[in-house]
């Protein structure tokens, strides 16, 4: 049985072979970047200062220096989250967001660090009125996600970015489930912070965050160590990016991540993009004709589509999918619980189906027959 992976939302797969290629070649030619003179300590200096150009490009970064790269998106919200607030701040975030947004926060908020506001799910995603509405005169940061994991679901960052620009309120975005699916200009959006998956559609490896911070903010860091730069010091560093970045980093894995952004360029955004659109309109039409099964989520949103079926856990949905049809999809709460009570799928989940770069049109075919198939046999 052919296998077809419908899972691009936890992990894309499978990777360019160009982003095998990188990482192959940054293995056997990558000594410890930046601690010493020698060839291969250089060669790996050279191989993550070309993917910090690459991804400072992509998302039109002021200068490359702007660009941490960490080992995940959750490693990133946190640096972002945590190296923002300060005691008495007021935050807003979203019932979409994913727990490594959620659970920072409410850490924070039981801890009496902070006020938090949590917006409710209002026609299907959240509006940008709502932040406007949620706003206090101790209001610090707005922190939402672009898309929902749950129901690819996307807020308008544009207004609610130009929102926060109107009252100086800091905007940090969870691009984790968009970057390399939308455009996202950091400039023109003007985030103060942007974190994101490089696992996902910017189609690096895992072990790979991205964290874009403006040359205005100076995160606070709690992460101190070796830098290979100023090594007199017994401090942490000023100056990005080494002031976040302390540790041998995934050389491997980011000379991965640069190859698989430089693919997303060579293809074209505006390709992919298209592409993953209308395959998940074709997505969400051909689910929506099925008797007994429940699309959750707006009409319209990235590739990111939840479902249950009448008669099947989520989780059992899910195994029949693989075992009879060879289809790998998500089942449960995707990690984002206030998502799922807001669409009413709390605590069960839903079966989700999301596609990537790699989809075909045959395989969006496949998987609403094989939906079609359980729905008649139940
Ligand atoms: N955050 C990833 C997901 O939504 C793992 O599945």
């Amino acid at each position: 049985m052919k296998q077809l992976y419908l899972d691009h939302a936890a992990t894309s797969w499978p990777k360019p072979e160009a982003v095998k290629t990188a990482m192959l070649r940054a293995l056997e030619q990558s000594g410890n970047p930046g601690r010493s003179g020698h060839r291969l300590s250089l060669d790996a200096a050279r191989f993550i200062h070309k993917a910090r150009h690459t991804v400072s490009k992509f998302f039109n970064a002021t200068s490359s220096t702007q660009i941490v790269f960490t080992l995940n998106a959750t490693d990133a919200l946190n640096m972002a989250i945590k190296g923002l607030v300060k005691a008495g701040d007021h935050v807003i975030t979203t019932c979409l967001e994913h727990n490594s947004v959620l659970r920072p926060l409410f850490a924070l908020q039981k801890a009496g660090q902070i006020e938090l506001t949590v917006l409710e799910l209002q026609d299907g995603t959240v509006q940008p009125e709502q932040f406007a509405q949620a706003m206090q005169p101790h209001t610090a940061l707005v922190a939402m996600t672009h898309a929902s994991n749950v129901t690819g679901a996307v807020i308008d960052v544009a207004t609610v970015s130009q929102i926060c620009q109107e009252r100086g309120v800091k905007l940090l975005v969870d691009a984790s489930q968009t970057a390399g699916v939308l455009p996202i200009d950091v400039q023109a959006l003007d985030l103060a912070v942007m974190a994101c998956s490089g696992h996902k559609s910017l189609l690096g490896p895992q072990g790979t965050g991205v964290l874009y911070v403006r040359p205005d903010i100076e995160l606070a860091f709690w992460r101190e160590g070796g830098t290979g730069s100023i090594s007199h010091e017994v401090y942490q560093p000023a100056f990005m990016p080494d002031r976040m970045e302390a540790g041998t980093p995934n050389t491997i894995g980011i000379a991965g991540l640069g190859a698989g952004v430089e693919f997303l360029q060579q293809v074209g955004l505006e390709t992919i993009s298209q592409g993953e659109k209308a395959l998940a309109a074709r997505l969400r039409q051909g689910l929506r004709q099925i008797k007994g099964l429940t699309v959750y989520g707006p009409e319209s949103g990235v590739g990111v589509v939840s479902v249950n079926l009448e008669g099947f856990d989520s989780a059992e949905l899910s195994v029949r999918l693989e075992r009879d049809y060879g289809i790998l999809t998500r089942p449960g709460l995707h990690c984002a619980p206030l998502a799922h009570q807001a669409i009413g799928t709390y605590p069960h989940g839903t079966t989700r189906i999301s596609v990537g770069y790699s989809t075909t049109e045959d395989e969006v075919d496949a998987v609403i027959e094989a939906l079609s198939e359980l729905a008649k046999a139940k």
